[in-house]
């Protein structure tokens, strides 16, 4: 894989974009001037952090399995952060959580043709050495404040890049998961309700009971997830 390092960027998910030939990229900035989170809203990306994109480029890579790209990244993000000695959870869809707080945020751009994926970017932020705004210390962390160590961001590089090459399962993804049977809150456009949460489809929906006992399957696109 080759990979792109930049001192800053606006957004690497952005960089990516404007890679015409490349297919097997990653591209990793120290910080991002205008860093992307799903849903419009912006990402802190501060120096300190990894900022990194895989780009890959697909033949035939049907639209109706774009989970799987999402659940190989989320594996090896956990996977990455277990090999420094914490325990990562990931918060349904793509956030990954280290004792209830988060510590990894993915954005992935998929660009499709006739119902398959043509190109994905994945996007993913962890934070590392970077210094935490005030307004984000309640719901956020770091892997330094969780090792109490000074990690080189380089070296959760090269480990993501590592476990990113490996294949992943909806049970391994699930495996990060403890929240089936519990309580959860789903926040949706129209606000929060409460439902239980049962299990991640195959198709990377959510199976949830709600409110009123019925059972639905949600998705990604919609709805996000308190815990
Ligand atoms: C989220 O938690 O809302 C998703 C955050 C994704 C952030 C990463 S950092 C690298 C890549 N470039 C961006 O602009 N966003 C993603």
């Amino acid at each position: 894989m080759k990979i792109i390092e930049l001192e800053e960027t606006d957004s690497t998910n952005d960089y990516c974009k404007q890679l015409k030939d490349d297919c097997n990229v990653a591209v990793v900035a120290k910080l991002q001037k205008r860093g992307k989170g799903t849903k419009g809203r912006s990402f802190v990306s501060d120096d300190g952090g990894l900022y990194i994109s895989f780009l890959r480029r697909f033949e035939n890579f049907p639209a109706e399995n774009a989970f799987e790209i999402m659940i190989n990244y989320c594996v090896a993000v956990c996977k990455t952060l277990e090999s420094f000695g914490v325990k990562p959870q990931i918060r349904w869809a793509n956030d990954v959580l280290v004792n209830g707080k988060k510590i990894c945020g993915t954005l992935i751009e998929n660009t499709f043709k006739d119902n398959c994926i043509t190109r994905s970017i994945v996007g993913i932020g962890i934070n590392v050495n970077n210094v935490l705004p005030e307004e984000l210390k309640d719901i956020a962390t770091t892997l330094c404040e969780q090792t109490e160590k000074n990690i080189a961001t380089e070296e959760v590089r090269d480990r993501l890049i590592k476990f990113a090459e490996e294949s992943y399962s909806v049970e391994d993804y699930k495996s990060y998961i403890d929240y089936f049977g519990r309580e959860v809150i789903l926040k949706t456009p129209q606000g929060e309700t409460r439902a239980i949460a049962l299990d991640v489809e195959p198709d990377g929906r959510l199976a949830v009971i709600d409110g009123n006992g019925v059972l639905k399957k949600i998705s990604s696109a919609e709805v996000g997830l308190r815990l």
